[in-house]
């Protein structure tokens, strides 16, 4: 989808959309159109249930006199309420709107004072991803028409200011790409390659293979995904746009590209959904393309444990002790536990080689956070308060939303184990906890932050600004985090 901003006039061409206030009459080149169609968008407006409140489109197709296909009006509320959340979404609702409408173009009107034209375009741009490629068949009667939006408007800046978002955009496409891919399509080598398309933006890009791992002594990881006929690699991205010598900040993601549970079998009934259990190592990918993307004055390392997680007379069994590259000892008791196995050797390798100044993991970890949280709030971890406010922050801001759970020792004590130094799981109670008190043992005491996204990664419905499946969660989140607090 292109983007563009225009001068602020009615379009001669394809769709117009304007933007009308709660209960407010229709002002400036919204009149001006009202008044060339003789009333026909007012007389549309009283004929409707429509009254300019937040989420509400009308369409008047072809009103005479007006040079436009269509008239699309959208409902923003009371617009001196709204937050940067709301313009987006505005902006997401007319590309929803009008995708397979019929038209290619669409103008919106965004002459109103106080208007965020860039967060419209962000919304706009955002809402028009499709993960299509392996439909061949689709009716042409179903394909998306629209091709291109321009915000009209006197906002001068726009386009300077949109070409960084445009940036992350790209990463959180290129995450949704990824977590959308099947997983006879996506496993470790082929995931570790498409990495690779991140050295076209400068950022370095080396993969490990399990000889390498082995000699590193990384026993956790290298057990879940001996049971996979498919190589278990370790991607690690650099990108050094900070000041020489400065540590650097360190993102970490579990990249199990398929979850059968492995021998702890989970049942047959969604199993499918397991193809996005790689949604960690997606999100962090998606974030240095972005970072990358918009040259952001820091650096950054991200590390990402890519597996595939299967039963085979070769994989391993509950009941089995293994050697993490830390030197502690775990005993499997589940082997569907594996997320915390991978990220343990993961966590271990980035704060040893790198000695960053903080690590952020995410991980789609546990089923126990989308009892918690739903699939409204991801969920972080760490004993760091200045960490915790600062992605609480980014969270609102982007509307990638987090909310903190616990950390504290009588959790910790739940995976204390006799046979080795821990066991992978703690027992059905405060699972998602006990999940990241596991983490915890493997940092090192670095500052430190897990994030759980198993319940925001995918939406099995539409959102505001993904259609249903990846959603790109995460990605805006991390690089405002990173934006407001280690650049510059
Ligand atoms: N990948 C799953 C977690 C998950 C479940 C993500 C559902 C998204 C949707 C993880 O590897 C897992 O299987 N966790 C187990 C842990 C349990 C065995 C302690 C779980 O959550 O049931
Ligand atoms: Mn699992
Ligand atoms: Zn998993």
């Amino acid at each position: 989808m292109q983007i563009a901003f225009a001068a602020l006039e009615l379009p001669k061409s394809g769709a117009v959309a304007f933007l009308v206030e709660k209960d407010k009459p229709l002002t400036g080149l919204a009149a001006e159109a009202d008044s060339q169609t003789g009333g026909a968008i007012s007389k549309a407006i009283s004929a409707s249930r429509f009254n300019g409140s937040s989420g509400q489109t009308l369409e008047v197709l072809a009103p005479s006199g007006l040079a436009t296909e269509r008239v699309l009006l959208v409902g923003v509320g009371e617009s001196d309420k709204l937050s940067a959340q709301d313009w987006l979404e505005t902006g997401a609702a007319i590309t929803a709107s009008l995708l397979g409408s019929g038209s290619s173009e669409v103008s919106i009107i965004a002459d109103a004072n106080g208007t965020d034209v860039v967060s419209i375009a962000e919304g706009a741009l955002m809402r028009s991803y499709r993960f299509d490629k392996y439909r061949t068949k689709e009716p042409e009667s179903k394909k998306p028409t629209l091709k291109k939006v321009s915000i009209a408007s006197s906002a001068s800046d726009a386009s300077k200011t949109f070409e960084a978002r445009k940036a992350v955009i790209d990463g959180v496409f290129f995450t949704r790409d990824l977590i959308s891919e099947p997983a006879n399509i996506l496993y470790p080598e082929s995931f570790a390659d498409r990495i690779g398309e991140l050295k076209e933006l400068g950022v370095d890009v080396e993969v490990l293979g399990e000889a390498e791992m082995s000699k590193l002594g990384m026993g956790a990881l290298l057990g879940v995904g001996q049971g996979s006929v498919r190589e278990s690699k370790l991607a690690i991205m650099t990108w050094n746009g900070g000041g020489k010598g400065d540590a650097p900040i360190s993102f970490v993601g579990k990249g199990v590209t398929f979850d059968t549970g492995g021998i702890s079998l989970k049942p047959g009934e969604g199993m499918e959904q397991m193809k996005w259990d790689m949604g960690g190592a997606g999100t962090v990918v998606g974030l240095m393309k972005a970072l990358a993307g918009r040259k952001a004055k820091v650096n950054v390392v991200a590390v990402v444990g890519l597996v595939e997680n299967m039963p085979d007379g070769n994989a391993q069994r509950p009941g089995d002790v293994v050697t993490s590259m830390s030197g502690q000892t775990i005993e499997i008791l589940n082997t569907d536990a594996e997320g915390r196995l991978v990220l343990a050797d993961a966590l271990w390798y980035t704060q040893d080689r790198f000695k960053p100044k903080m690590m952020i993991d995410l991980a789609t970890l546990t089923g126990a956070i989308i009892i918690t949280l739903g699939h409204e709030h991801a969920g972080i971890f760490t004993d760091n308060e200045e960490i915790a406010a600062q992605l609480s922050k980014a969270g609102l801001e982007t509307g990638d939303k987090v909310w903190r759970l616990p950390l504290h020792k009588n959790y910790d004590k739940m995976i204390d184990c006799q046979v080795a130094d821990m066991k992978n799981i703690g027992g059905r109670p405060a699972g998602s906890i006990t999940a990241a008190q596991f983490l915890r043992r493997f940092t090192n005491d670095v500052p430190w932050c897990h994030i759980d996204i198993a319940g925001t990664v995918w939406s099995d419905k539409d959102l505001p600004l993904s259609e249903k499946g990846g959603t790109g969660y995460g990605v805006r989140l991390l690089d405002r985090f990173v934006a407001e607090n280690y650049e510059g």
